[in-house]
């Protein structure tokens, strides 16, 4: 099936996959699946054929599901059967003209995912103009931070003109910059090495005593003393995000409210020479020394000066850093070589966030081992800081550059609970930050199709109680009839918030059954139902609700049935596999991710393959199995699980994508496309082997993070001896153009590199083939597929 579905559009109009699309009806059974039941969810998916009406939808009165296609509906009573739980509902009076040949949208077979438009309550009809804070980093060499400043210059000047933008820098302290006239500049300071609440930033803002975010009316400002045709006063409502702004008017737009000046939002033209005038950091720092780096402070500041402006709607704090965080919360913990060294500076106490560069900021091993005593401490002040994002609805885009970790680690909880994008990079310089960093701000056909101010709310079929979410999003705290008591990831809830959002925006649902088989439920409708409704701000600032229906069958036999066999999405349950295992690793302290792996795979094997008992050559496994053991191979070896090849950095961003991402693109995460390039055939998909390198040859590998091209040794001749120019040049030239239609579509974008092949191949020629007897239920962590799958065969075959 997976293959299949590949070759077309796997998630439909719906934007939906699960690992099971037959399901088992009751609790014992979902557990003997051994895969678990969830879905991976696109909420605002783009897709052609979903029609938008332009009016609120009907929701039943008893469970306030959404009117949908699976509804029943009498047409001459004029009523509705929600069902999700069986509720009679009445059609309102403007729907009296509807009959069996005249029905509306969202009552159409096909259309199981349907979007309302809903209508502006402002009185001017204005839509809520884009918002960006750039939280930009100052302690870096001259080189990278031009590469830095001029990456935002070019942002800026994709952004639209009605674009609200405010500024704020920061190095050993914080500079929130306010430019209410261009030519007398102000700029408040903040101490970085102290932690400050909401209150306090506001206060020294002079946004304090509540009267901002209360809406405090600060009317018919006089247009004098105003840059001319820049800015200029006047009367605003209350509440709105209107009030802060009108479209553009001769040539420059207006910013409506004296309010909006001390909210430091200010012409882009304004930054633009601002950041011309900006230099590096000038604390003093002793030679060798890490610098003074007060990201923690800084990002608070920025939260509370947009909690304050534009609370409740949709904006992003767009941070560019580059370097670890030294100064007051949130730093990083770096530790000394020496354990003799280390446990002096725990004597001396505050000493251990190490400024001095030769010690290297905490690793995986440190955090293992509880070495890094700034880590608790700083994901904590970071999870408070979520908190109060999530709250406001706003959202942190994480911009990383350096050759040192900067602490994505450490503020991971932010951007995955606020949504925020995230791109790590060496440089400034580096097309990884350069490229990723362009895309976010470009228009058309490559936007992000950026989206704000979310909610997404699930209701289901009685007996389906939902567990949590994994993905970019926070838990609204909702409860319900369809709470399950186990939690996985943002659970105890039936709502999320989701500040930011995309058209990539991809969410796993973990569901769980109730009915137990002691007490088979009552009624016994083949039929499941789940109902996903996303409420969001869209990119050009409409107010949207996305439903989606999906209707599934239930399994009622206890046997192994085909139906059941038939539904299983191999893609999605190794994605939700791999998910499910990155989340158990940060949560669980003793947690064996491969011995985990390996028992699951075995069971999986035992309950699905068709096999004599003890008779391991006999063993096969259905088609729709067939590619699951590889997707396991590969997990095992990969950077979700193979941890310690990466610094802690790296692993949280690798994470955070696996998470935010389709189905498709996340297995390429877990198991990296390889394509061969010959004279002898066409482009054609190659085995993930070392057998797949030879000498005339091209092998292009797409490991998502990175895309490789690696040359056989004839075809490298070829290419020094200059057949660029000479027929073979289609050869040599068919997968670099492959590798840039990759590079140009993803985010962020991929770095292209010409090593790391052999790292990412199953090692069949290079190992020694001698199975260990009598070996233990784990393989060992380099074992070759083939090997891999005889210990699999001879395990899963076992009488118990
Ligand atoms: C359906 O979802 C809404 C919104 O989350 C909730 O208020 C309601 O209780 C849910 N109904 C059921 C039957 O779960
Ligand atoms: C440089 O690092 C050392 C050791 O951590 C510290 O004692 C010293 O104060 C630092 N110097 C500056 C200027 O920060
Ligand atoms: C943001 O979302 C919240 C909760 O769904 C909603 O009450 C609020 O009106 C939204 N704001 C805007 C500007 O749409
Ligand atoms: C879920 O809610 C219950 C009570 O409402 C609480 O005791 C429990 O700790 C919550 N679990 C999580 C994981 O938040
Ligand atoms: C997957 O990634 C590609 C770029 O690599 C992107 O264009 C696409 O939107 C992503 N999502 C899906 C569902 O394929
Ligand atoms: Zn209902």
């Amino acid at each position: 099936m997976s293959t299949e579905m590949a070759n077309t559009d796997p998630e439909g109009i719906d934007g939906v996959r699960m690992t099971w699309n037959a399901w088992p009806r009751t609790k014992v059974e979902a557990s003997k699946c051994v895969i678990p039941i969830a879905a991976s969810i696109s909420p605002i998916r783009p897709h052609p054929h979903i029609p938008t009406n332009p009016y609120a939808p009907l929701r039943c009165k008893t469970c306030s599901a959404v009117l949908n296609p699976f509804c029943r509906v009498d047409f001459s009573a004029l009523i509705w059967i929600c069902p999700l739980c069986f509720q009679r509902n009445h059609f309102p009076h403007h729907f009296s003209g509807i009959s069996e040949t005249n029905v509306p949208a969202e009552l159409y077979p096909q259309y199981t995912t349907i979007e309302y438009t809903l209508p502006t309550h402002d009185v001017h009809h204005t839509l809520p103009p884009p918002v960006y804070v750039f939280v930009l980093d100052t302690c870096m060499i001259e080189e990278e931070l031009g590469f830095a400043k001029s990456a935002l210059q070019q942002a800026l000047e994709f952004l639209p003109e009605n674009a609200l933008v405010g500024f704020v820098s920061f190095g050993t302290q914080v500079q929130v910059h306010e430019l209410g006239y261009a030519d007398m500049s102000k700029v408040y300071v903040f101490r970085g090495s102290k932690e400050m609440t909401k209150d306090q930033v506001l206060d020294q803002l002079g946004l304090g005593g509540g009267g901002f975010a209360g809406g405090r009316r600060v009317g018919g400002v006089p247009g004098q003393g105003f840059q001319k045709g820049a800015i200029q006063g006047g009367g605003f409502p209350n509440s709105g995000v209107s009030r802060f702004l009108l479209p553009a008017s001769e040539g420059a737009y207006i910013i409506h409210s004296i309010q909006t000046i001390h909210c430091n939002l200010m012409l882009i033209e304004v930054i633009i020479q601002l950041l011309e005038e900006l230099g590096t950091d000038q604390w003093p720092v002793a030679p060798g020394n890490r610098s003074l780096r007060c990201t923690g402070v800084a990002l608070s500041v920025a939260a509370g000066l947009l909690g304050a402006c534009l609370p409740g709607t949709g904006a992003r704090m767009v941070a560019l850093v580059g370097g670890p965080c030294t100064e007051g919360p949130g730093s990083v913990s770096s530790l000394a070589m020496s354990p003799a060294i280390k446990y002096y500076k725990i004597l001396v106490a505050n000493a251990i966030i190490s400024k001095d560069l030769s010690d290297p900021v905490r690793s995986h091993k440190d955090l293992d081992k509880d070495a890094a005593p700034y880590f608790r401490k700083a994901v904590q002040f970071y999870e408070e800081l979520a908190k109060q994002m999530v709250s406001q609805g706003h959202v942190l885009d994480l911009f990383a550059s350096a050759l040192d970790q900067v602490g994505v680690a450490e503020m991971k909880v932010i951007i995955e609970r606020t949504g925020g994008l995230v791109v790590l990079a060496e440089s400034f310089g580096h097309s990884v930050f350069k490229d990723s960093f362009k895309r976010v701000f470009e228009k058309g056909e490559e936007s992000l199709g950026l989206a704000h101010n979310g909610t997404l709310e699930i209701n289901c079929s009685k007996d389906i109680k939902i567990q949590g979410i994994i993905g970019p999003c926070t838990s609204l705290d909702k409860k319900g009839p369809s709470v399950a008591s186990t939690t996985i990831g943002q659970g105890n809830t039936t709502a999320w918030k989701l500040c930011g959002l995309d058209k990539d925006t991809c969410l796993t649902v973990f569901f769980d059954i109730s009915s137990s088989d002691k007490d088979p439920s009552g009624n016994l409708n083949p039929q499941l139902y789940i109902q996903t409704v996303t409420s969001y701000q869209s990119v050009d600032g409409q107010s949207k609700m996305r439903v989606t229906t999906i209707t599934r069958r239930w399994v009622e036999s206890a046997v192994v049935s085909e139906e059941l066999m038939q539904g299983f999405d191999q893609e999605a349950a190794a994605v939700v596999m791999a998910r499910l295992t990155s989340y158990k690793m940060e949560m669980e302290e003793t947690f064996d991710a491969t011995r985990w792996l390996d028992r699951n795979l075995i069971r999986l094997c035992s309950k699905f393959g068709d096999y004599r008992k003890d008779d391991p050559s006999s063993f096969s496994l259905n088609p729709s199995f067939s590619l699951f053991p590889q997707f396991m191979f590969n997990l095992r070896r990969s950077q979700f699980v193979q941890v310690f090849n990466n610094s802690p950095d790296e692993t949280a961003y690798f994470r955070m994508m696996l998470n935010r991402e389709s189905i498709t693109n996340a297995t390429v995460m877990i198991q990296p496309s390889l394509i061969s390039y010959s004279f002898n055939s066409l482009p054609s998909p190659a085995l993930l082997d070392v057998a797949s390198i030879s000498a005339d040859r091209i092998l292009l590998l797409d490991s998502y993070f990175s895309v490789v091209i690696f040359h056989g040794m004839t075809i490298a001749q070829w290419r020094n001896m200059g057949y660029q120019n000479q027929p073979e040049h289609l050869l040599l030239q068919a997968p670099h153009d492959d590798a840039e239609l990759i590079i140009r579509d993803r985010f962020p974008v991929p770095r292209l590199v010409a090593r790391f092949l052999l790292a990412k191949l199953n090692p069949s020629a290079t190992y020694n083939n001698e199975v260990a007897a009598g070996m233990d239920v784990i393989f060992t962590d380099d074992v070759n597929l083939q090997v891999f799958f005889e210990h699999l065969q001879r395990l899963a075959v076992q009488s118990s």
